[in-house]
């Protein structure tokens, strides 16, 4: 890979702020949701974000997407600037809006419940005109369902959303957002409403799409088994989100059996099902304090009030992210030059 291309998506020190209103008026906080993220993206990168809830995965993947302004920072597509391109290239923008598709968290909130699954599929095949007319539609959706593996597909085309499994839900989902053949795939959460049994199903359709077409995933979860799982398979990347940063970003096997951030640490040990030779290590614990929150996140390292090795300078001073091999990255001050 050319490192000097540039790349399909790049986001450069993004914060997305948002502002707490009181209720009679005047400012209660400011969520710092999101608070300095870089990022690149290339054809069929897989980065998957990972870390607790809260810590602003969804919102950098909606930014990601175009659906949330950034409050500083930006986001470039194939190296234009997304919300230059919205004010002053609209075409530009829509271009952008249809390669990079956005997945959202919660599936049953995706479908219109008064919808058959053929007018869910159809509607972006007409509005990004992928086909030019309804009748063409039925061909090319019964073709997506096989694809799928939601079969026969002739007797699922007219099922409404409540008709079918959350398996199926899933799969449609994520056929509706693939239809239109996205380069990016934000997919947010893609299996956590799924039945564990149906999981690896999810993800191995998602690989399969992969294989074939190279689409970028920015693949969203709270827990790292299944990030391991889809960016082992692609050669992809982890980044550890806490309180709107990365703490740590790097290769998944180096993340999960060698990591270095104590906070990966600690998702690394409350996940002991992921490998038992990491189980049978030692726990770390974290102290017990309350989970700071993005309105007011502590000074110095965000994780010095929950971090076991806190030292002096973590209470006053923000560690820098550094890359420490790589393409590992880590933001500790165990690891960068005071
Ligand atoms: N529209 C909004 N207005 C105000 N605050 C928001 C908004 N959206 C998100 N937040 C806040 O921003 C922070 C990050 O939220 P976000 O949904 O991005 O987290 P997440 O990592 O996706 O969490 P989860 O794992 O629960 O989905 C949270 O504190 C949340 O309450
Ligand atoms: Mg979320």
């Amino acid at each position: 890979m050319d490192v000097n291309e540039v790349p399909l998506l790049e986001v450069r020190d993004l914060k997305v702020h948002f502002v707490i209103k009181k209720r009679i008026g005047g400012v209660k906080g400011v969520v710092r949701a999101v608070d300095g993220v870089s990022l690149k993206i290339r054809k069929g990168d897989v980065i998957a974000l990972v870390g607790e809830s809260g810590c602003g995965k969804t919102t950098l993947g909606k930014a990601i997407a175009g659906l949330v302004k950034p409050t500083e920072g930006t986001i470039l597509w194939k190296g234009r600037d997304v919300w230059k391109m919205y004010r002053e290239d609209p075409k530009g923008f829509f271009e952008y809006k249809l390669r990079v598709q956005y997945m959202p968290q919660d599936p049953y909130s995706a479908f219109n419940p008064s919808k058959t699954v053929f007018e869910i599929l159809c509607t972006p095949l007409l509005k990004w005109k992928r086909v030019t007319s309804r009748a063409e539609c039925i061909d090319y959706v019964l073709k997506i369902l096989s694809d799928i593996k939601v079969t026969p597909p002739e007797e699922y085309i007219f099922r409404y959303p409540h008709q079918l499994s959350g398996g199926e839900r899933q799969r449609i989902l994520f056929a509706l957002i693939t239809s239109v053949e996205p380069d990016v795939v934000v997919a947010d959460e893609p299996i956590t409403a799924v039945d564990v049994a149906l999981r690896v199903d999810l993800m191995n359709l998602m690989l399969e799409y992969w294989e074939r077409r190279r689409v970028a995933y920015v693949f969203i979860s709270h827990e790292l088994a299944s990030a391991r799982y889809i960016t082992e398979k692609t050669g992809g990347k982890i980044g550890v989100m806490y309180l709107g940063k990365f703490v740590e970003f790097g290769p998944p096997r180096a993340v999960i059996e060698n990591p270095l951030h104590p906070y990966t640490q600690a998702l690394v040990d409350a996940a002991p099902e992921l490998d038992l030779e990491i189980a049978r290590k030692k726990r770390l614990r974290l102290r017990e304090v309350d989970i700071p929150s993005a309105t007011n996140p502590p000074k110095g390292c965000r994780f010095h009030t929950r971090c076991p090795y806190a030292m002096d300078i973590c209470t006053e001073k923000e560690p820098p992210l550094i890359e420490v091999e790589n393409g590992r990255y880590v933001r500790c001050w165990l690891y960068a030059k005071r």
